[in-house]
């Protein structure tokens, strides 16, 4: 069996695989038409090839859940981490909270376009968070890393002065959610930027150094005690009040986990080996699949947008999950199947061809949108130049569900490589982002496939709102707890 640029199946010999999307799947017993019957148009068969190239059957997952166990394990060793893929960073938090913490910090949250400038006071169990949101134009994005630590020491600098804090210097827990390799509880290099950063100058630096200059070069007191990834932040956070969660995990505009590992475990790390014997390891797993290990799954939607972003070829596993790509994927079949005439009449809008258009929250949005008359999918679709027919509605929400499907069903089987190697009965998993909070149906798909992958252990996904913030200042107070 071939595939025809007409989009139908040609029976060749052995009617079992065709090549979708760029991926090899299952064929779906579908009528097997001759060449010569075929009409230029036959939507079932290109949508369900389509969609079809987008599931992942349990011994898939089974068979990234184990891949990346092994990525896992070649992380953790000294000899095979230097060629690791997954770099499962020792994060150099050693002990979770226990709700006795307290005190009053600062912390700074910089993940993606919005940087936050917090103060969290903590007391006898309770939380109490000030903070203010900074937007980071693109420019900044993408410029210097003067220009960019500048802008926190000037955010920083208006926060304090806005809260009446303008001498007050408080210990602050800084939330850089890119990946680190860490030396100390303060002292962290960015290997490399993610998610549509570019910041010139801070690769291979240690970005608490950059912050402490930028704050002398404008004049801000600061006492930065922690720098953490916003995984463990979010760890951190949900521990504080439940006491069984060992992972932290992070669906939004990137995708990465932590957990809680025994220093025993651990080949690279080079901290001091008293106790506490355990060690939160941020993954970086969005990294996984740059080996090419995950070709096989990928699809050629994945592809086409890898070829869009800044960092080409690699966070291939993180491209296939979150915020910042499930969009694009959607634009890019949306795209080929009316340019087959499969959609809106054949016709694309200049929009609708235009990179990133296509937000992920419109995926929320349509997959959300339960009205008969789908008047969300429609608002959304006409303003991207497009007007979807009756009949088109039902496909565009197909694609959506099966994008977001095939993120949620491959979150879990990461997940699941992590709750194995835990080993507990029962655990819980602490998570913050916006796909995680706000998508309708990507929790209940986890819980799904989490009983699939991992059916003999309790597992609860719990929401860890604000966790990357509180996450910082909370490392601190335990810093403090501990004398460290
Ligand atoms: C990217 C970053 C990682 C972060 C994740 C979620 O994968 O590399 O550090 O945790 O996004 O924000």
């Amino acid at each position: 069996m071939r595939w025809i640029r007409n989009r139908v199946f040609i029976n060749m010999k052995t009617p079992k695989w065709v090549n979708v999307g760029g991926r090899w799947t299952k064929a779906t017993p579908e009528p097997v038409q001759s060449e010569k019957t075929v009409s230029p148009k036959s939507t079932k068969n290109e949508v369900d090839g389509i969609l079809q190239s987008l599931v992942l059957s349990k011994a898939d997952l089974e068979e990234i859940s184990d891949l990346m166990r092994q990525n896992m394990d070649r992380g953790l060793n000294r000899a095979t981490n230097p060629s690791a893929v997954v770099k499962m960073f020792p994060s150099f938090v050693r002990s979770l909270p226990d709700g006795t913490e307290k005190g009053d910090f600062f912390a700074l949250d910089l993940g993606g376009s919005n940087f936050r400038v917090l103060r969290v006071q903590l007391l006898d169990g309770d939380v109490q968070m000030t903070s203010k949101v900074y937007k980071i134009s693109q420019g900044t994005m993408t410029g210097t890393g003067e220009q960019l630590f500048d802008y926190i020491a000037d955010s920083l600098a208006e926060f304090k002065n806005e809260q009446g804090l303008s001498d007050v210097d408080l210990p602050l827990g800084f939330t850089f959610s890119f990946p680190c390799k860490q030396n100390g509880l303060a002292s962290a290099e960015l290997v490399q930027w993610t998610k549509g950063f570019s910041a010139s100058g801070v690769e291979g630096k240690d970005v608490v150094v950059l912050l402490k200059e930028a704050c002398a070069r404008k004049k801000v007191a600061l006492q930065i005690v922690a720098l953490v990834n916003d995984t463990v932040g979010t760890l951190m956070s949900c521990a504080y009040s439940c006491s069984d969660t060992y992972i932290g995990l992070i669906l939004g505009t990137g995708t990465n986990a932590c957990y809680l590992e025994k220093l025993s475990n651990v080949d690279t790390w080079t901290g001091d080996d008293g106790e506490p014997r355990d060690v939160i390891i941020n993954m970086e797993w969005g990294a996984f699949g740059t080996d090419k290990s995950l070709d096989k799954f990928r699809t050629k939607f994945d592809n086409e947008v890898d070829e869009v972003t800044l960092n080409k070829g690699k966070q291939l596993y993180e491209k296939m999950i979150s915020g910042m790509y499930l969009g694009e994927i959607v634009r890019l079949i949306l795209v080929k199947l009316a340019t087959d005439g499969d959609l809106f009449g054949g016709q694309v809008s200049s929009d609708l061809k235009t990179p990133w258009k296509f937000e992920t929250r419109f995926l929320t949005d349509i997959e959300s949108d339960t009205s008969d008359n789908n008047a969300e999918c429609n608002t959304i679709l006409k303003s991207l130049g497009v007007t979807p027919s009756p009949s088109d509605l039902p496909v565009i929400r197909r694609v959506c569900a099966a994008v977001s499907t095939r993120a949620a069903r491959l979150s879990v089987a990461g997940l699941s490589a992590v709750v194995k190697k835990i080993g507990a009965a029962e655990l819980t998993i602490a998570v913050d982002g916006s796909l995680y909070k706000k998508h309708p149906t990507f929790k209940s798909n986890m819980e799904k496939t989490l009983k699939e992958l991992v059916p003999g252990v309790t597992v609860k996904l719990m929401l860890s709102e604000d966790g990357s913030g509180k996450g910082a200042a909370l490392v601190a107070a335990v810093a403090a707890r501990l004398g460290s």
